[in-house]
């Protein structure tokens, strides 16, 4: 079988390219617009994805692209990328250093190389199917923390559909399992973090493919689990996502499935109780 072309190098000139123009951006302060409610968008999106699907024809007229800010082409090619020219809006438009460029690319439907670009720390996530996971060339492996109580994890909230989704019980439930539960606005950071080990999990529900394509070969290939909230298998259009360390899997999928049941869950403080003993 002919071997895969070889496709980091480029990816991670790309999104480094890309980070770079973020960065002026960021350095300037751009104008917000809204997509949706409290959907943010900036011209440093459409900046940002307008290169990067340049740079992507230029080498590889014929592949089909998915961009977050509207990019389709589909022209029946065995390969697919999926563009989130900048995974962090919200942190970026009010100035708080956490966003990324990510990039991932399916071959017949498999995921098969990634690159997320951290510009503000100029770290570089990497991983080809089958060859590990790097973060500035330096192999990376997920945590060996296998005691729930022990984890840090994180979450997010889609911001169009923040209202939509129970995950605040979530949030609330697994805070009380585990040493913390950090929301720090870009899911692909957070899949990466799982990856290198600073987080032990992460869960969201209604990512998007340009959220996750990248961050899930990057954690799967630094030796971490993804599936949906009842232990599925993941897929790219899964409207869950549940990753960690692997050793933790079992106990976050039993909280999950306790307080889909609704069972032996913690009641949420109550605020009229707060009130009445506040002095
Ligand atoms: C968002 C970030 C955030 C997550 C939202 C995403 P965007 O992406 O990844 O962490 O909670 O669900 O929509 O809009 O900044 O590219
Ligand atoms: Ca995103
Ligand atoms: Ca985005």
């Amino acid at each position: 079988m002919p071997e895969r072309p070889q496709f980091v190098p480029a990816m991670a000139e790309i999104a480094r390219e890309a980070g770079a123009l973020l960065m002026g951006y960021f350095h300037r302060r751009v104008k917000v617009e809204y997509k949706g409610d409290v959907d943010l968008v900036t011209e440093a999106d459409r900046a940002s994805e307008a290169l990067i699907t340049r740079r992507i024809r230029e080498r590889w007229p014929e592949h089909n692209i998915m961009g977050e800010e509207g990019t389709r082409t589909e022209q029946g090619s065995e390969y697919r990328w999926y563009v989130d020219p900048l995974d962090g809006t919200t942190n970026f438009a009010h100035a708080y250093p956490v966003f990324c460029v990510s990039l991932g690319l399916e071959h017949k439907d498999e995921r098969v190389a990634a690159v997320v670009f951290d510009p503000t720390r100029d770290e570089m996530f990497t991983a080809e199917k089958g060859g590990g996971a790097f973060l500035n060339g330096q192999p990376i492996r997920v945590s060996v923390v296998s005691d729930l109580g022990e984890c840090l994890v994180a979450t997010g909230f889609p911001s169009h559909k923040r209202h939509k989704n129970p995950n605040i019980f979530f949030y609330h439930q697994i805070t009380l399992k585990t040493h913390g539960v950090r929301r720090a606005g870009s899911a692909a950071l957070d899949l990466c973090n799982v990856a290198s080990g600073r987080f032990d999990g992460f869960w969201e529900f209604n990512l998007n493919p340009w959220d996750t394509a990248a961050g899930v070969l990057i954690l799967e290939e630094a030796g971490g689990r993804v599936t949906r909230f009842d232990g599925q298998p993941f897929r790219i259009d899964s409207q869950e996502t549940l990753a960690s360390n692997g050793r933790v899997h079992e106990a976050l999928l039993k909280e999950f499935q306790a307080i889909f049941s609704r069972e032996g869950l913690e009641e949420l403080p109550s605020v009229a109780e707060y009130v009445k003993a506040r002095k």
